[in-house]
């Protein structure tokens, strides 16, 4: 597996989501750094540790951004329910690598393909057109909240 190199391909076109999507490319590239060293069982943890909790709060503000652009309530939820398919795969990449497990590289690979990448590249674009109706209509106060304001 090659690192993961950021794209305009992986643009969301909301900045503060596209910068929190890079920072997790780039844990996730630390994570595959990691793996590859024998001597590097502490910072595999701490890696994914840091996974965990960035992609915790990445969830947490990418479905509050969902919401503010309206976007529509069924695709909210199986949004949100993938959200929680990735962060169940971080628990079991854990599990496995306590136990010593030699399919976790492999396993890491494909929950990198088919969970993040693919998730960001299909799921998370879904929601662009909302972006774009909602910055043509959005309220002047929230323009005034550094959260929303690269929205
Ligand atoms: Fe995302
Ligand atoms: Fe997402």
């Amino acid at each position: 597996m090659a690192y993961i190199i950021w794209s305009e391909m992986f643009s969301v076109r909301v900045p503060y989501i596209d910068n929190q999507h890079r920072k997790l490319i780039q844990i996730i590239n630390n994570f595959y750094d990691a793996l590859k060293d024998p001597e590097a069982s502490m910072t595999i943890f701490q890696t994914l540790n840091e996974l965990f909790h960035y992609t915790e709060l990445h969830f947490k503000d990418e479905e509050e951004i969902m919401h503010l652009i309206q976007y529509p309530a069924s695709k909210l939820e199986k949004h949100k329910l993938a959200h929680e398919n990735i962060t169940e795969q971080i628990f079991k990449l854990n599990d496995q690598l306590n136990r010593g497990d030699e399919r976790t590289l492999y396993n890491l690979e494909s929950f990198l393909n088919n969970w993040i990448i693919k998730h960001i590249l299909e799921m998370d674009k879904a929601y662009q057109p909302y972006t774009t109706r909602y910055r043509a209509n959005r309220p002047r106060q929230i323009m005034e909240s550094d959260f929303y304001r690269n929205l």
